[in-house]
């Protein structure tokens, strides 16, 4: 280690969340060094080292920089109305056939400019980082062509050069555009063909919407296949509504993550546990949407299959842009322990983005993404609802002022 370092962080009880648990270091310090962590341990163990900037901790909590690995945060326009008529009783499902719920979006989203569509997804990117998220992943999804999702991960590059958030950018397969739904199979070509070639080098991975309104299982493989083959990272959209099966074809493919699976079959679990793949629950959506179906947790928890949470952050769905949140309601919803929720938004939201390497918990050599939060315990990260203990964030080692 160097004598001069760039930061050490002194007093704080650190939730370091390696092996997904709080894992406390009750009295702990911790040094970091051009980005990353140098040193973390008890507070007596801490090196003799002279640093250019020091924080007392003072007892408060240190946790990993929060990570929402599964948003669709860049769209246009937005799906009041379809609140409201969701309220009245109208289904998702009814609403997508005639022609809102995505396509509401991809219509506003093709109008808009790359500027226009940065400027609006801002505020929701400081939203999350104001309560300690430091990495986010964002779909593309709401262009179809191949214009358009290339737009889409124009808008993203734009984004990250003003924030100091690490953005994920993944090409999402979303839905069969209208003019192709007499023959899916031509888009499906057209995506395999056209629009990943492209994709390649530009996206971080491929997701797809397996539903009875998007892609069907046959067609997301097909998708899925001709993405490994370029050498991207899988994800997939499943059983959100319906069991398809999705999930398992994906696990078998070896997706990083399977999200939603409130209607996944308990059957399919060993296979996401063979896949090594993680599955992401997204319980705002399965709040907005009112749906009583629930992701088979103690399944997934007895098959040691990771468990991530993420907001899900879209104009129609899920509408929220407060990972705490969902914490909170993966917690009360799905069953979670807040142990597990702190888990599913660090180290296995790390895992579904191929990130662990990196970023997720609090040990020497990755990352120095932190959280120091006004709090003595994790708990309270995840009990409050659209209220949080304050946070100062620290992003490879920078502590940003104003977060
Ligand atoms: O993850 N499930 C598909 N996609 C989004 C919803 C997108 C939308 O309604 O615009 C989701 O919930
Ligand atoms: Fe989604």
């Amino acid at each position: 280690m160097p004598d001069r370092v760039d930061l050490i962080i002194h007093d704080v009880v650190i939730a370091t969340m390696v092996r997904g648990h709080f894992n406390l270091i009750p009295h702990g310090a911790l040094i970091a060094d051009r980005g990353v962590i140098e040193w973390v341990g008890i507070a007596e163990g801490l090196p003799a080292v002279r640093a250019r900037h020091e924080i007392a901790g003072r007892g408060r909590l240190l946790t990993p920089g929060l990570i929402d690995c599964h948003t669709h945060l860049v769209y246009g326009g937005n799906r009041t109305d379809e609140f409201t008529a969701r309220l009245a009783g109208e289904s998702y499902a009814e609403i997508e056939r005639r022609g809102g719920g995505i396509m509401a979006t991809v219509r506003a989203t093709r109008s808009a400019t790359v500027e226009a569509l940065a400027a609006a997804a801002r505020p929701r990117l400081r939203n999350l980082l104001s309560e300690g998220v430091t990495t986010v992943e964002i779909k593309t999804g709401y262009g179809l062509n191949a214009e358009h999702e290339l737009k889409m991960l124009d808008v993203i590059d734009t984004l990250s050069a003003s924030t100091p958030q690490t953005l994920i950018k993944t090409y999402l397969a979303h839905t069969i555009p209208p003019e192709y739904r007499a023959l899916p199979n031509v888009y499906v070509t057209e995506i395999c063909e056209e629009i990943l070639p492209q994709v390649v080098g530009r996206a971080d991975g491929f997701d797809v919407f397996c539903e009875t309104f998007a892609f069907a299982p046959e067609q997301a493989r097909r998708m899925l296949l001709t993405a490994r083959a370029h050498g991207l990272p899988l994800h997939i959209h499943a059983e959100q509504h319906t069991s398809l099966g999705a999930a398992a074809m994906a696990a078998g493919l070896g997706a990083l993550s399977a999200s939603h699976l409130e209607y996944l079959d308990e059957a399919d679990v060993p296979r996401l546990a063979a896949g090594g793949t993680t599955a992401v629950l997204l319980p705002v959506a399965a709040y907005v949407l009112r749906e009583p179906h629930r992701p088979p947790v103690e399944a997934l928890r007895l098959q040691s299959v990771p468990m991530a949470v993420a907001t899900d952050g879209n104009p129609g769905t899920a509408p929220c842009f407060s990972l705490l949140t969902a914490l909170n309601m993966a917690c009360v919803l799905f069953g979670l322990t807040p142990e597990e929720a702190l888990a599913g938004a660090t180290v296995h939201a790390a895992r579904a983005l191929g990130l662990l390497d990196r970023i997720g918990t609090i040990e020497a050599g990755k990352d120095a993404d932190l959280v120091l939060w006004d709090a003595e315990s994790p708990v309270e990260l995840v009990y409050t609802l659209g209220y949080h203990p304050s946070a100062t964030v620290i992003k490879r080692g920078r502590v940003l002022s104003g977060a």
